[in-house]
């Protein structure tokens, strides 16, 4: 546990930024974590897992502590399912591939969603049907306030769409250090719902799939449409789905009878922030090194050497665009710091 000073992040934020942090340390265990947390009290903390949901605007005067724990234990429960515990600095696809190779079952939905498993919680990570909460245990986590471990179980973590308390009033207080999920050993439920997957499946001749047909489609859909962020930077969608009242997509539908939709369990109505987006002329826009991605209007992209402040102001252009011609309220799904 080395501190590093004055040093650059690009590498540590799928984005790929070149902002500075003013003291940088990673840590390896819980006892490495707790450590820096009570030799840096002072400090400001930026907690950092893989960096795949931050948009980094200005270099952290502070300290960015990269959590870099490994480890992933398997324990049986009963006769149909196991608990995976996974340490947060685990990278979450190469997880799901170790479960799928294990033939475990529950996370195949969630293939190639970039980021670390201890990232997986704050977020609640969601793709095809199927969202982490659906298979989540428990988490462990170090509490700054307190200086202590403890664990929250799923209840605690008050998951909602792409929300936790985590991100709420928790945000910022609690480093995740390991994850606990509870996967099936056989007679697996499979999530094809998702028109894409039906598709997906049905072009690659698939009858009856299995956990692997449905990760091999997943990975083809997301491979198709969001950029690789080892190529082209970005952080996923940027913003989240918005839901509105039904009033409201009344009117909005008159206006626009194509728009797309899905009716929440309260009535109320989401609404695809991509095609709202696109609808309102920014797919594939580029503005010097960053932009709109071209498959997928909900994605921001750095081309090479954008400045954070850049996405940032491209952000908050297509939220006034947005709310000018729908009336809504764009929320960015990414943190913004
Ligand atoms: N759409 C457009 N234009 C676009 C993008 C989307 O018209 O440029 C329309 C599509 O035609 C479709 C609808 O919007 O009718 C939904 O599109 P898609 O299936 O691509 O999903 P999404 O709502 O844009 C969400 C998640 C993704 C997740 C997919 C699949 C959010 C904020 N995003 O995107 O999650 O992979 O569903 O489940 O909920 C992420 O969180 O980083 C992420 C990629």
């Amino acid at each position: 546990m080395q501190p590093e000073y004055n040093k650059s992040l690009k590498s540590y934020n799928s984005f790929g930024l070149d902002v500075r942090a003013k003291t940088f340390l990673s840590v390896g265990s819980e006892e490495e974590l707790a450590q820096a947390i009570s030799i840096f009290s002072e400090e400001k903390i930026l907690i950092l897992g893989g960096g795949s949901n931050i948009l980094l605007t200005k270099d952290f005067d502070g300290m960015v502590l990269h959590v870099d724990l490994k480890g992933i234990k398997i324990n049986p429960v009963d006769d149909n399912h196991v608990i995976v515990e996974a340490a947060a600095g685990e990278n979450w696809h190469e997880l799901v591939m170790y479960c799928l190779d294990k033939n475990l079952g529950g996370i195949e939905n969630l293939s190639l969603i970039p980021g670390n498993v201890g990232t997986a919680p704050i977020q609640n990570i969601g793709a095809y049907g199927v969202e982490l909460k659906d298979v989540f245990y428990d988490c462990r986590g170090f509490t700054l306030e307190s200086g202590d471990f403890r664990t929250f179980t799923t209840a605690e973590c008050q998951f909602g769409y792409r929300n936790s308390i985590f991100k709420e009033e928790l945000k910022s207080k609690v480093v995740i250090t390991s994850v606990r999920l509870k996967l099936s050993t056989k007679d697996h439920k499979i999530h094809t719902s998702y028109g894409a997957i039906k598709q997906a499946l049905a072009a690659a001749g698939v009858k009856s799939p299995g956990i692997k047909d449905v990760s091999e489609a997943v990975v083809r859909i997301r491979q198709s449409k969001l950029p690789d962020p080892a190529k082209i930077g970005n952080s996923g969608s940027f913003f989240k789905n918005p839901v509105i009242g039904s009033d409201h997509f009344r009117r909005l539908k008159k206006l626009f009878p194509e728009i797309p939709s899905y009716t929440q369990d309260n009535g109320k109505i989401k609404v695809p922030a991509g095609w709202l987006i696109e609808k309102a002329g920014f797919k594939g826009k580029r503005f010097g090194d960053y932009g709109v991605h071209d498959k997928q209007a909900l994605v921001l992209v750095n081309y090479g050497n954008a400045a954070g402040d850049d996405i940032l102001k491209l952000a908050q252009l297509i939220q006034l665009t947005i709310k000018r011609i729908f009336d809504i309220k764009l929320e960015p799904e990414v943190n913004i710091i």
